[in-house]
């Protein structure tokens, strides 16, 4: 990994800047999920699963998992980008009217360089394994659902929601959140560590 990183400027710096932002980030690591607590007949399930998606030139994909949202894109020919499959699984049947979307609390490990918009994609369901090869284009499997846009939100305090947009709701909820370059889009890296208040949400009807 260490030489991987070495390769994008965007990695290291959003990496580096994570031990200023994160004075709470230890404790709250291992904490489970706060799904179950029902608020206006919703409910908001934090800390799905992250797969990660690496396109690095010239290096074979391989899978990895992350509890760390980063999403980046280089922007540039050959450059590297990252890419993130979401799953939200052993979710109750029978719920509706689901939308995901991410949460920043007042205590996060949380970094945006550069273009913060990310988009998204739902899949039918989770590849095996998780990586470029394996994880289906957009055109191929779920158009864009829609975007999350980090851009500057880090320098914000306290705590804040953020709406993406409806997906499909299931037992499971598969979403590839991916950096593109058009339209409002661009170079850019994303970085918010996951905990029970931080990071992508799936809220749906209880
Ligand atoms: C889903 O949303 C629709 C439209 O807002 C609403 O009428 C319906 O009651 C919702 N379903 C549940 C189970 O909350």
């Amino acid at each position: 990994m260490t030489t991987f990183m070495h390769k994008s400027i965007a990695i290291v710096a959003a990496l580096s800047s994570i031990t200023f932002a994160a004075p709470l980030a230890a404790p709250l690591r291992n904490r489970q999920s706060t799904d179950g607590v029902c608020v206006d007949g919703k409910t908001k399930v934090f800390m799905p699963e992250l797969y990660n998606v690496y396109y690095y030139p010239g290096v074979a994909p391989f899978p990895s998992r992350a509890t760390t949202i980063n999403v980046f894109n280089e922007g540039r020919d050959g450059g590297s980008a990252q890419d993130q499959v979401v799953r939200w699984s052993n979710l109750p049947s029978g719920i509706e009217n689901c939308t995901i979307g991410y949460s920043q609390a007042a205590e996060r490990a949380f970094s945006v360089f550069d273009n913060g918009l990310v988009r998204f994609a739902q899949l039918s369901s989770l590849p095996s394994p998780v990586t470029s090869e394996t994880v289906p284009g957009v055109a191929i499997d779920g158009a864009q659902r829609g975007a999350l846009d980090f851009t500057s939100w880090p320098q914000t305090t306290g705590a804040a929601g953020h709406i993406g947009g409806p997906v499909d709701c299931g037992a499971e909820v598969v979403v590839r959140m991916y950096k593109d370059m058009s339209a409002s889009g661009g170079a850019g890296s994303v970085t918010l560590e996951q905990d029970s208040t931080n990071g992508f949400w799936l809220e749906h009807s209880c």
